[in-house]
């Protein structure tokens, strides 16, 4: 697990290392707990922890890779295994909550794309959108702060840079300019794309976001009063995410012998 390449191959590689080391480890119960793999494995945390913590080392942009896989599998009830990530980069801590198993129908694009949000949406739309999951507009901006790493393709937000009015014309023009080849990636915190923290939401209020759902989130909405507080308590925000994040990898969880344990986590057996 040493030398990286690139974030596919290495983020591949790494779920490959994960994967097989969970099978080998050939664990089995009835229900989800903070304590799942306490008996059977019991250094399965220490294991996961360590595996995570040298791969984001290596590559910042792994913790955000992983982060998002654990957004959209949560979602999309096509699940792979929750992880220790944003303690690495500096985030709150949370306690993971083990035994979760894949779901037995293959995850489709169809499947993502149906479940998972668009980045065209309008706050109404992302609201509904995370309300059909059980959760409030108030996780719902928590969770975007998960935005505070990790890059977007160009071509997923230019629409929005190039054309919309609530936009830093400072951001715009640095946001275009990296972006001659639309085939490249941005950070989707400009203040600070590695760390863990809330400059997400200050973006916000100064109208760099880069997505166009994330500037939704600041848009004479309902929901503008949640980023402004989260701008300026840090605190606060590391709490509702670390709940948040409870929430969502207890989503409709496939326990027991419910579901299956992939051999190959990319399809069902
Ligand atoms: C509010 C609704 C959300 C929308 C519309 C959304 C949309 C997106 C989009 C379009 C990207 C860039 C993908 C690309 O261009 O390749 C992205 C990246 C990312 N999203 Fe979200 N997202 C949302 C919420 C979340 C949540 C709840 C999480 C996690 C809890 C999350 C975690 C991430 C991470 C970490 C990345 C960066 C991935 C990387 O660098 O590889 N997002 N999101
Ligand atoms: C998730 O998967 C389980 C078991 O495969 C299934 O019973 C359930 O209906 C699925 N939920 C959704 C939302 O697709
Ligand atoms: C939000 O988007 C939905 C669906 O595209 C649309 O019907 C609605 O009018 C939009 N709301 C606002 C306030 O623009």
């Amino acid at each position: 697990m040493a030398s990286f390449k690139s974030s596919s191959s290495s983020l591949t590689a790494f779920k490959f290392h994960l994967g097989l080391f969970l099978l080998l480890a050939g664990c089995a119960s009835a229900q989800l707990s903070t304590n799942f793999y306490g008996t059977s494995c019991p250094n399965v945390l220490s294991v996961i922890k360590s595996a995570v913590g040298s791969a984001v080392s290596n590559e910042a942009r792994m913790g955000a890779s992983l982060l998002r896989l654990h957004f959209h599998d949560c979602f999309v009830n096509a699940s792979y295994l929750p992880f220790f990530i944003i303690t690495s980069l500096g985030g709150p801590s949370w306690q993971v909550r083990l035994g979760r198993r894949d779901s037995a129908t293959a995850g489709s694009v169809s499947d993502v794309n149906n479940n998972v949000p668009s980045p065209a949406l309008n706050v109404s739309g992302l609201i509904s959108s995370f309300s059909n999951k059980g959760f409030t507009a108030k996780e719902m901006v928590a969770l975007s702060g998960s935005h505070t790493i990790g890059q977007a393709r160009c071509t997923t937000f230019l629409p929005r840079i190039n054309n919309e009015n609530n936009i830093d014309s400072s951001f715009k023009a640095s946001t275009q300019a990296q972006c001659q080849d639309t085939t490249s990636f941005v950070p989707l915190d400009v203040t600070s794309p590695t760390s863990f923290d809330n400059a997400y939401y200050r973006n916000l209020l100064n109208q760099k976001g880069l997505l166009h759902s994330d500037q939704q989130l600041f848009s004479g909405g309902s929901t503008d009063a949640q980023v402004r507080a989260y701008s300026s308590n840090q605190a606060s925000f590391r709490t509702d995410f670390a709940n948040a994040m409870i929430k969502m990898g207890n989503l409709s969880p496939l326990t027991g012998t419910n579901g299956q344990i992939r051999t190959n986590c990319r399809k069902a057996n």
